[in-house]
């Protein structure tokens, strides 16, 4: 049966170990060998939603695994003709891709894809609407291997718009998947989803959400996916929920500070929190890159026909 990687909760804590090493192996530097890993492979790359960071990454980690790379600009293909997901994915699949990497906003589309397609084709969910975006989740869990975390002994917040965050999402199947100690997700009402998992605390005030973290996680409001009649003060939202140097001194002075971008400065973040010391965001970034060559080189090896 094909593998695909449509979550990360499909995935058990030992593939997902395993992919996060193999990541900090890719992270250290250039591999001449690594060329070899997907030379001969075809890599496409479809995004129904915009993208700097994924798309890219995705590029460039494909590239540096040898594999060819077909960008996708879905206005300019027959997509506007009404061609369905599954029938491009379809049509060049007959052309000998392998590969596909998919931005939707619906997860269930995605995973339609995977059905569809023939035996030894697979599907990475490049970010799936509010619901999953599991090569994130990836490269933020390497990214806090990377900086010297144990995940058992993690106390971890993140904070902001959760209701519609497919990164939080991932992130908290990844960070379960992985024993994380704590793991508190924070924001005014309206931005929490109904229900949590058991062991994810819930928090309404910045304070009780960061108070001692080791690690800070905010996010974008994401504002394209809000409801017209929805109304956000942004300076209000800012007062108490921007993670400025200040609240951070005063609730979580040794927090590192994570952003899976892209970021709206001086809403949920300032910029001496992003560019200070504290930040891990440019590594998330750097890292996305060697998270997506360990996702592509496993699918590529797993469904090796
Ligand atoms: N973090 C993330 O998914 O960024 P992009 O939307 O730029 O890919």
């Amino acid at each position: 049966m094909t593998r695909h990687l449509l979550t990360i909760g499909a995935l058990d804590a030992d593939l997902l170990r395993a992919l996060i090493a193999r990541g900090r192996h890719h992270a250290v530097g250039p591999d001449p060998d690594s060329r070899r890993l997907l030379a001969g492979h075809s890599v496409a790359q479809l995004f129904y939603e915009p993208s700097t960071r994924t798309r890219c990454s995705f590029e460039l980690a494909a590239r540096r695994l040898g594999a060819d790379v077909l960008n996708l600009d879905i206005d300019t293909t027959s997509a506007v003709k009404g061609e369905t997901v599954v029938d491009t994915a379809r049509t060049l699949a007959a052309m000998g891709v392998k590969l596909f990497v998919i931005r939707h906003s619906d997860s269930d589309v995605i995973a339609e894809t995977a059905a569809a397609l023939p035996e030894g084709s697979a599907v990475l969910n490049a970010g799936a609407g509010s619901q999953q975006h599991p090569t994130q989740a990836l490269l933020d869990m390497l990214t806090l291997d990377e900086a010297g975390f144990r995940f058992q002994q993690l106390d971890i917040s993140i904070v902001g718009d959760i209701r519609r965050s497919r990164v939080a999402n991932s992130a908290v199947e990844a960070l379960s998947l992985l024993g994380a100690k704590r793991i508190r997700l924070g924001g005014p009402g309206g931005f929490l989803p109904d229900t949590l998992p058991d062991m994810v605390e819930r928090h309404d005030s910045l304070a009780t959400a960061i108070e001692g973290a080791d690690v800070v996680m905010t996010l974008r409001i994401q504002r394209e996916r809000m409801r017209n009649d929805e109304n956000l003060d942004t300076a209000d939202y800012h007062r108490q929920w921007g993670l400025s140097e200040d609240h951070l001194k005063e609730h979580a002075p040794k927090a590192r500070v994570m952003h899976p971008g892209p970021m709206n400065r001086g809403v949920e973040i300032d910029s001496a929190v992003a560019d200070g010391p504290r930040s891990l965001i440019l590594d998330q970034v750097r890292n996305g890159v060697a998270a997506r060559m360990a996702a592509l080189e496993w699918l590529a090896k797993e469904n090796k026909q």
